[in-house]
């Protein structure tokens, strides 16, 4: 089978992710990396024994034998490296969330149907079997009408730094970095129903605040370099009627704001773990999927996109699914900045 041949813009922390993803997938080969920070790629290069590194990624963009570009820039550059890589022939991977931004989401979206060339976002929740199962439990109608949910991500303290809370590089904080995939799962889980308005509030008290718990391990973050949210709750209302509240949180003085689960007239479905109730025999009867199997999500994620690649489409996650949750993202900031009042969404013009 031919080879396909990688190349992978931004070689920070995530793009080692990648690599592993890529390493346990057959025949395919990263041949290139670069980053914009001196001798970075190179030193990712070496490190992988990938054999060309470039400051500038047009340079990479540059080979004809790249097909498949991995996009692992921070939030803020995501955009341009995909609309370039699309534009000079490749098929795009690019890192979650598609952008932080909704109108450079749209963009990503029109030039991947205008070159013909497929984007898949990187939200390796669509591979856990526990939400494809959900799915399918709620198409197949096992549940009657979804007319309520919630979804929500906790992290007690769990700001991060780096890149990730200036607004030079993440553009936005906990809402688009790990509110992504709250969202994503439940859009993808209810299958995408049209969101119309969406109500919001967002903080930042903690982080900006408060030090870094001093028994805390792991994270630790500047408080004076907080610039993006570390809190976000919205209300958001779909055209068909039904609702989502959205919760998501970097720090909060708690240990759980809730999970995800959703309300359907016939049963009801809770994640993490999933389980699934049905009013059967007069009584509430569990029919929790048992054994689901074990995954990768970087691995998984990048086999489906390099079999799409093989088999001529379509993205495993496309652009026209994720650009969803950029609406209500884009929602929740308009919302939030207006106090808190509601406010009509949808795709820019
Ligand atoms: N899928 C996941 O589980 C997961 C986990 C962490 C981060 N992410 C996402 O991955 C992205 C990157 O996160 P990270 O932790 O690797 O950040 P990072 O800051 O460690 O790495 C980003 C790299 O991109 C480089 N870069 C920026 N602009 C560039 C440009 N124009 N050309 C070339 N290189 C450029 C930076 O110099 C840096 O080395 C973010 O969007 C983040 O949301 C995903």
């Amino acid at each position: 089978m031919k080879t396909i041949k990688v190349g992978v813009i931004g070689t920070g922390g995530i793009s080692n992710a990648h690599m592993g993803g890529y390493q346990k997938v057959k025949d395919v080969e990263v041949v290139a990396g670069a980053d914009i920070v001196p001798g970075r790629a190179k030193e990712w290069a070496q490190r992988h024994n990938v054999p060309h590194a470039f400051e500038d990624y047009r340079k990479l963009l540059l080979m004809d034998e790249i097909e498949l570009v991995s996009v692992c820039t921070y939030n803020r550059a995501h955009m341009q490296p995909t609309v370039d890589a699309l534009k000079a022939g490749k098929h795009v991977l690019v890192e979650k969330p598609m952008s932080d931004d909704l109108a450079e989401a749209y963009k990503m979206m029109r030039t991947a149907q205008e070159t013909g060339k497929l984007l898949m976002c990187a939200i390796h929740s669509r591979y856990n079997p526990a939400h494809r199962a959900a799915r399918h439990i709620i198409k197949e109608g096992a549940l009657g009408k979804i007319y309520y949910a919630e979804t929500a991500g906790t992290r007690r303290r769990g700001i991060p730094g780096g890149t990730f809370i200036g607004k030079e590089t993440a553009g936005r904080g906990a809402i688009v970095d790990i509110g992504v995939y709250a969202i994503d799962t439940a859009l993808f889980i209810m299958d995408f129903p049209k969101p119309a308005a969406v109500s919001a509030v967002m903080n930042d008290w903690i982080g900006k605040h408060s030090q870094p718990l001093p028994f805390a391990g792991g994270w630790k973050w500047d408080p004076e370099k907080l610039e993006v949210e570390e809190f976000g709750a919205a209300w958001v209302r779909f055209e068909d009627g039904r609702v989502m509240v959205f919760k998501i949180s970097w720090a909060v003085h708690l240990n759980s704001m809730g999970g995800t689960f959703f309300l359907g007239t016939e049963g009801g479905m809770q994640m993490s773990p999933l389980q699934v109730y049905k009013d059967m025999f007069g009584c509430m009867v569990d029919i929790t999927p048992k054994d689901l199997p074990e995954y990768d999500g970087f691995r998984d994620e990048i086999q489906a996109m390099v079999s799409a690649i093989r088999e001529g489409g379509p993205s495993p996650v496309p652009a026209e699914e994720v650009i969803w949750t950029n609406v209500i993202m884009d929602g929740i900031y308009r919302s939030a900045l207006e106090g808190g009042k509601e406010v009509p969404v949808g795709l820019p013009e």
